[in-house]
Formats: C-alpha cells, structure tokens, sequence
C-alpha cells in the first residue's frame, strides 16, 4: 500500500515498508548454499595461533563447527568438530606430539584428519585405511591461521601480498573483532568511504582522540575496479596539500587500509601499509575479522597507544552508554541487524563502492556456479596482482587547477586511481625504503 504520494510524506510511517527478505543469494555462507560454495575457493582465517595452546580450540567457520589445534611437532590442524567414530566433541580431545586424541575412545588423527591409532580394536589397521577424520588444508600466516574449505584440487595461492614485505615494517597479529553480522556489511564498510569522516569524527567532535582531525573534511570520491577487487580514492585539502586516502578489498574477504593517523600534512607517494583484515563468515548471522597491524620503524606513537586506537570502536567491549555516545565500526555494522536487508535500503550519491562489492561477490557466486574460477581467485603466486591502499600527498600548486574546486580534486582522485593502477604503490615504497640505509630492515 502507498500513500498516493510521489514525494516522500511526513509522519509516513504507517505506509512505510518495514519488512524485507534478506538476500540470501548474496549473504548465504553454508555449505551447498551458492554464497557458500563461492567463499569455500578462498583463505579464511580460523584463528590466532597464539590461541592454540595445550588445549583444542572449538572454532565455526562457514556454518561449520570445526576443532583447531597445534600438535606437539608444531602442526596445526583445523578438523570437523565431531569425531568420526561416536560423534563426540575434539574440543574435548587431548593435543599429542603427532596429533588430537579423542577423549571418547582415544582415536588419533594427524593434523590432516587421516587415523594413527585406533586403541584396542583388532581390526584398527583396516580401519584406519577405510576412515578418517574430515579436515582442512591449513596455513599460517603472520600469526594467524587459515583454512582453505573447498575442493581439495582446487587450493588457491595464499595471497601473499606485495604489503607483506616492505623493509622496516613489522606485522604484528592483532584480536579477534566479532561481530554478530553478516560479512557482507562488514566488507561493504571498507568500500563505503563517506563513513569516516561522519562515524569516525564523532569521537574527536565530542573529545575523545581517534582518527586524524583531517578526516573531518568531506573528500571527493572516486572509485575503481582492480584486479581482485575495487578501491575508493578520497581527495582533500590539507593545508598546502592534497591528500588522497585510497581503501580496498582484495576480494572476497580481505581488505587494506592505510594510516588512521594520517593527516596530509606533508608530500608522499606513498605510505607504509595500516592493517590488513580477513573476514571470517562464522555463519550467516556472525563474523570474526583477523588482523594484522603493521608498524613501521619511524611510527612515534607507542604501540600499545596505537593497538588501543585501532581496537575502539571495533567490539562489543564497551558499556551500552558509550557505545551510543561514541559508537563505531562495531555498533553501525551489527546496528543493521543480523543480515542486512538490502531491499529496505535508500542508497546515496557516494554508495558506489557498496554497489560495486555486492557486483563484485555477485559475479563471484554466479562464475561458481557456473564451475568456472571466481574473480580474486589465483592458483599460481605469481598471478596474485598487486595492492593499491595508501595515503599519496601532493602539493596544491602541482594539480592544475583550484584544490577548492571539487571537480578538480575528483579529477585528481581519478588521476592517482589510473597512476597506481600502472604503478602501484607498494613497489615504490619497497623501493625508497630499501634504499634509505637508516631504517633496519
Ligand atoms: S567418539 Fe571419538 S573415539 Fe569414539
Ligand atoms: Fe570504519
């Protein structure tokens, strides 16, 4: 029913839609589901090493419930949750030098799920060629530990990015963000630049340090594909100088972003990477994001400062009160509720990056299903393209034109875009800063 208007209506709640199916299409993680079957041909982190200690960590990734552990020989294993012969829980096996023991009737299985031992049945070494514990190919990166859930044949790359190994730049694993959403919302947020300087404002517009001032400047937008996913590119005016901030997801689950601190204040190409996040898709209605945080030798602020800075906002670790009063990423992700219904959204004039995540994932799931390799999907290393998220500063008189003309400052954005892609940002900072003898690498 309307309310026979064409232009919006005041006090119209009544005839307002305030129901909607979510897009399960789009936001569906299970197994068999066309979302699922999509994100089972990437890396998902599971876990921090770190978390696997003398016991096994009951973990859920995709809709499914697995068991994390760390043998004795230092071999991580990530298993279906139940055990193969009564269906009890590993969460409660005993970790061994070569593996998990149930605790129901003592199987062992390898960190690969094959069976080492069945105690005291006659029949073991059959049965040990015959059965085997469900279990996923394991990577370790950077502290964090990543699964890969689909089809053993098919095992992608690890996407090692070129931000991963600039001289004088440490990755230190960050904390679990969890949040009680869908990921498709969380990702979105990282394409959806208009945000930070309205969200990530409201905790220096009422006192309290966060981001950069800087941010409080609307920039021009622009935004672009890439090779494994889009970036946005966010022009402002910064005293003397043109800032332009770029973000991106490296798709499906990864996304980049560059200093939160960053102010423009003086000429760069460009600038050591921020954080790298991975986004686990626990299950339709909850995700985890795993990170890392990069520290460049030359950062003045002390780290445990800076981990704070980075963590506010991010968890539901905070008194209602100051989460109404200083909300964050954490409060306007989940505050869309538990999936997102995109049906009931209005979007705007700088929404185009959330369009283009959602054609993104889109395009994804249809090439899976039509049995081909999604976009972002890379079996050989060397065919994993390169990154763009960064911070390049550049003097007002060098731009051609106004920096108060917005029309000048998108062209400006487009330009960066169109340079990085044909010069990506990482190799030149790799290249300066191999080259600047005082900085240890
Ligand atoms: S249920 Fe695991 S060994 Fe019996
Ligand atoms: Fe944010």
């Amino acid at each position: 029913m309307t309310n026979g208007t064409q232009t919006p209506a005041a006090y119209d709640g009544y005839y307002r839609k305030q129901v909607a199916a979510p897009d399960m299409m789009l936001c569906g993680v299970g197994r068999g589901t066309p979302g699922g079957e999509y994100l089972r041909r990437f890396w998902h982190p599971v876990a921090y090493l770190s978390e696997l200690g003398e016991l096994p960590l009951r973990i859920r990734a995709l809709g499914e419930d697995l068991v994390a552990f760390r043998d004795g020989n230092g071999e991580v294993g990530v298993l279906h949750l139940h055990c193969c012969h009564r269906n009890t829980s590993l969460e409660f096996g005993i970790v061994e030098k070569r593996g998990i023991r149930c605790c129901y009737h003592g199987r062992l299985f390898a960190p690969d799920g094959t069976l080492l031992e069945i105690p005291g049945d006659p029949n073991a070494e059959r049965l040990m060629c015959e059965v085997s514990q469900g279990g996923y190919p394991v990577h370790v990166f950077a502290g964090i530990v990543f699964a890969y859930m689909g089809p053993p044949e098919r095992i992608p790359a690890f996407p090692m990015l070129d931000r991963f190994d600039i001289p004088g730049v440490e990755l230190v694993p960050g904390v679990r963000f969890e949040l009680e959403c869908n990921w498709v919302q969380i990702k979105e947020n990282v394409v959806d630049p208009h945000h930070t300087n309205i969200l990530h404002t409201i905790p220096q517009r009422r006192g309290v340090e966060h981001f950069a001032d800087e941010f409080e400047h609307f920039p021009e937008l622009t935004f672009m594909e890439t090779p494994a996913g889009a970036m946005y590119l966010a022009a402002r005016r910064s005293g003397d100088n043109i800032w332009i901030r770029s973000a991106e997801f490296f798709g499906p689950n990864i996304h980049c972003i560059s200093s939160i601190f960053e102010a423009g204040a003086s000429p760069k190409d460009a600038t050591p990477p921020f954080m790298t996040f991975w986004t686990l898709p626990v299950d339709d209605e909850r995700s985890i994001n795993f990170y890392i945080s990069h520290v460049a030798s030359e950062e003045t602020m002390p780290f445990e400062k800076r981990r704070a800075l980075e963590i506010f906002g991010q968890r539901d670790d905070r008194p209602y009160a100051e989460r109404q009063y200083l909300p964050g990423d954490h409060e306007a992700q989940v505050g869309q509720g538990p999936i997102n219904i995109i049906a009931l959204e209005h979007l705007g004039t700088h929404d185009r990056g959330i369009v283009m995540f959602r054609r993104f994932v889109r395009q994804g799931i249809k090439a899976v299903s039509d049995g081909k390799d999604p976009k972002g999907f890379y079996m050989p290393e060397v065919d994993l393209p390169p990154t763009f998220a960064n911070d390049r500063v550049v003097p007002v008189d060098a731009i051609g034109g106004s920096p108060n003309d917005p029309a000048v400052l998108v062209r400006v954005a487009e330009q960066v875009g169109r340079d990085y892609l044909q010069n990506p940002p990482m190799p030149i900072l790799k290249a300066d800063r191999s080259a600047n003898a005082e900085l240890p690498a």
